[in-house]
């Protein structure tokens, strides 16, 4: 029987060489991951080891030859080795499932105090913002707002604005044409016409929207930009209303110190023509802010601004208005021109670049 019973030292001592990597697990420095790999290769070496075809297996096999009066002393030793064995593998699991748990239950927690991630909420564009202020003011002026096309036929983008074959405007250089011949509309201008046509007279509308011209962009251009139009047409109406109308939104928007002026020009689609210009809103038309050239309007006291006059008689019998009967002024002006003078812009294109960081701060 001293054969058997070394037999089963024999095996203590390997079970306890092999369980040695289990045995007193220092689980905190264990990711998650390696303390499952660890459960898997545990719960393999429990089967090696306790499994039918174990060697522990077989001394239970080898206790019913053993002599019988020999039989029960070398039973409890089986036993004994059995009870270690597995408590030995239980406490190593018990270790490794409570480690296993909580490390889960860790990686699932919501700290609730943690700061919140704030949505970024967004803000108008300050084009958009200027387009709308405008748009107030000569709504509460009894105009409407007129959208229309951007993609427009030579006749409403030229013809019916006088402007005959042969001006520059028309060339492909200066507008972008569709490959089946449409223009992109190269002012808001059109409006006037399709207006007109919808809506017939008398009317008072603007319209803003996008224009496009086929300019190289640099600090001043860009080949899309936003303008406003403006019409108003009525019986009587005369060049005094222009200039008190322009006067009047431009007061509303600068300040009702602020002065304009009309300086004679030529537009096809008007006639008389004026350019217009109104007393800087910085320096007040003094033309020196702070001691120094006022920037905006570059120390002359005003800044121009858009074209403007009386609509052409031509333009409106394009749009079957008599012009014995009715007669009446337009404007047209750049809104990112305004938009750089205003915010002190050096680079039109900043306005579409959609850099956070600038548009930022026009909110
Ligand atoms: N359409 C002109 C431009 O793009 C601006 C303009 C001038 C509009 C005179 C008008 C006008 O309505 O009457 O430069």
């Amino acid at each position: 029987m001293s054969e058997e019973k070394r037999q089963v030292e024999k095996i203590r001592e390997a079970f306890e060489q092999e369980f040695g990597r289990f045995a007193n697990l220092s689980v905190e420095n264990l990711s998650l991951s390696e303390a499952e790999d660890l459960q898997r290769e545990l719960s393999a070496f429990r089967v090696k080891q306790t499994g039918k075809k174990s060697e522990i297996a077989g001394l239970n096999k080898l206790v019913g030859r053993i002599a019988p009066e020999e039989r029960a002393e070398f039973g409890k030793l089986v036993q004994s080795l059995v009870a270690d064995v597995n408590q030995s593998l239980t406490e190593a699991d018990a270790t490794l499932k409570t480690f296993v748990e909580n490390a889960k239950i860790e990686r699932e927690r919501i700290d609730v105090t943690l700061p919140g991630t704030r949505p970024r909420a967004g803000h108008l564009h300050l084009l958009t913002i200027l387009r709308q202020k405008i748009e107030e003011i000569f709504v509460s002026l009894g105009y409407s707002i007129e959208d229309d096309r951007e993609i427009e036929t030579d006749y409403y983008n030229f013809d019916a604005l006088n402007i005959p074959e042969g001006h520059p405007a028309r060339e492909s250089q200066d507008t972008f044409y569709t490959t089946n011949g449409f223009a992109l509309r190269s002012q808001t201008s059109t409006v006037q016409i399709r207006a007109m046509e919808r809506r017939g007279v008398p009317i008072r509308i603007i319209a803003p929207g996008r224009v496009f011209r086929r300019d190289t962009p640099d600090l001043t251009h860009t080949p899309m930009f936003h303008q406003i139009e403006g019409l108003c047409v009525d019986k009587n109406i005369t060049m005094a209303h222009l200039k008190g109308t322009v006067g009047e939104w431009l007061r509303r928007l600068f300040g009702k110190e602020t002065r304009i002026r009309l300086r004679p020009s030529y537009f096809p689609f008007t006639e008389p023509s004026a350019e217009f210009d109104f007393s800087c809103f910085k320096c007040g038309g003094t033309g020196a802010f702070d001691g120094e050239r006022c920037r905006p309007c570059k120390g002359s006291g005003w800044i121009e601004l858009g074209g403007s006059g009386m609509v052409h008689p031509n333009v409106l019998r394009a749009c079957n208005v008599d012009p014995q009967v009715y007669s009446g002024f337009a404007f047209g002006f750049g809104l990112e021109r305004m938009c750089s003078l205003m915010y002190s812009l050096d680079d039109i294109r900043l306005m579409f670049e959609n850099d956070v960081r600038f548009l930022e701060q026009f909110k």
